[in-house]
């Protein structure tokens, strides 16, 4: 492949109430509202010379019917699993099936927050975490996400 080429298809998913950004903590979370945030990671994918889907559900057997179709894909994945982070051993489980690189975002510092937020079951079976960064998280992810695939 050229090196001006895109390359394989990212999935971008984000979990529940991301779509609501405009709604939430701003020092947590940024000032973009869902729709910016969709297009900031689709043009740091274009700066990246990548390709990626971006999708959101607040339903978490959407979430695991786009990990399904990654594992039968071999598609990677970044992925904001939002409150499901800290409790969905259905999505851990479905995310441990992957075979291609999973990496865990969070637009906030999760680690910072109340303790609740404190346990991730998704990390134990993801490449790595990009946390804390605002939008940034995401850019950081198709940077690492690049010198994986
Ligand atoms: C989040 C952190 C989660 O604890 C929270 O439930 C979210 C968003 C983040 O991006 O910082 O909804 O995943």
């Amino acid at each position: 492949m050229s090196s001006s080429a895109a390359i394989s298809k990212i999935l971008v998913l984000n979990g529940p109430n991301l779509s609501r950004l405009d709604l939430r903590d701003q020092n947590y979370y940024g000032d973009l509202k869902y729709p910016q945030l969709v297009s900031y990671i689709e043009k740091c994918a274009i700066e990246l010379k990548l390709n990626v889907d971006v999708r959101q559900s607040d339903d978490e057997a959407q979430l695991i019917t786009w990990l399904h179709e990654a594992a039968d894909q071999n598609l990677p994945i970044i992925f904001n699993p939002a409150a499901f982070t800290h409790y969905s051993y259905a999505i851990r489980d479905a995310v441990a099936m992957l075979k291609a690189p999973c990496i865990e975002v969070h637009l906030s510092n999760p680690l910072s927050r109340e303790e609740f937020r404190h346990t991730s079951v998704i990390s134990g079976v993801s490449t790595g975490t990009i946390a804390g960064f605002k939008e940034q998280s995401y850019k950081l992810a198709l940077i690492a996400m690049k010198e994986l695939i």
